[in-house]
């Protein structure tokens, strides 16, 4: 992953893009990284905040070998790798993953993970992992309304990073675990999951299409649902929500 980058000071999207060299037949670990994004996208149709010069706002093109219902999974995969490539390189901060992805630091957001999927008949053509961290970010180049929610990697870490070593890193993680999770699943990398999660223990809310539900975090399956026992004791699997910390 990453012997390939196609690097840009501006695009919409780098999920566009990807998009665009997955028809261009760019294969499998081709990386699209740009320096600002003019209609960066978030989960759930939202809009990404992508500072020029100050964030990651990276694509990862993989071509796994699945059925499509083997995707969403990815998420969860890139989750991990993000959380250890920052744990490696700078060892004072502590980033945990919030199901299904966000990465937070001291609960506030500092990286956002969307996985699309092109499929074809019922296999993956291709994934677009894409992953925006902030980086170099401080509080004031923040839009206002995200100023209490969102932190970057220096604002945590008291120092302003390099971006391209944290690149580097991901990729390197990034290989390793979706190598695994292709080869064993993903109850290779679920210990791994929950030690980066900061979900796992927690009493949370979880705000489904349907209903709120309540309760504590108690662990991941194999699928990467989410297990929340209710106050009544019963366990629910939350496969697609919204959760805060309660
Ligand atoms: C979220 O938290 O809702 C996910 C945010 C994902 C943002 C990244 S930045 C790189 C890639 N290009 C995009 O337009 N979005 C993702």
């Amino acid at each position: 992953i990453g012997q390939v980058i196609h690097y840009y000071k501006e695009v919409t999207s780098t999920q566009i893009i990807a998009s665009d060299l997955v028809q261009q037949n760019a294969p499998h670990g081709t990386v699209v990284i740009a320096e600002a994004q003019t209609a960066g996208r978030g989960r759930m149709a939202r809009e990404w905040d992508s500072a020029a010069g100050k964030g990651i706002w990276m694509t990862i093109i993989l071509r796994p070998d699945l059925p499509p219902h083997q995707a969403p999974q990815f998420t969860l995969v890139a989750a991990v790798a993000v959380v250890n490539a920052m744990k490696s390189l700078y060892p004072t901060i502590t980033p945990e993953i919030k199901w299904p992805n966000d990465i937070l630091i001291n609960g506030k957001k500092t990286t956002g993970i969307l996985t699309e999927m092109i499929a074809e008949a019922d296999r993956v053509q291709a994934l677009l992992v894409g992953i925006g961290i902030n980086v170099n970010q401080q509080k004031e180049h923040f839009p206002e309304e995200l100023q209490s929610i969102a932190t970057s990697l220096r604002m945590e870490a008291g120092e302003v990073l390099d971006r391209a070593a944290l690149v580097a890193e991901i990729c390197r993680y990034m290989e390793n675990y979706s190598e695994q999770y292709v080869t064993y699943g993903f109850s290779r990398l679920k210990t791994l999951w929950e030690e980066a999660s900061g979900t796992i223990g927690k009493n949370i809310r979880a705000t489904t299409l349907r209903e709120v539900l309540e309760g504590t975090a108690v662990g991941i399956t194999e699928d990467g649902v989410l297990q929340l026992r209710l106050a009544n004791g019963d366990v629910r699997g939350i496969y697609s929500a919204d959760i805060e910390l309660t």
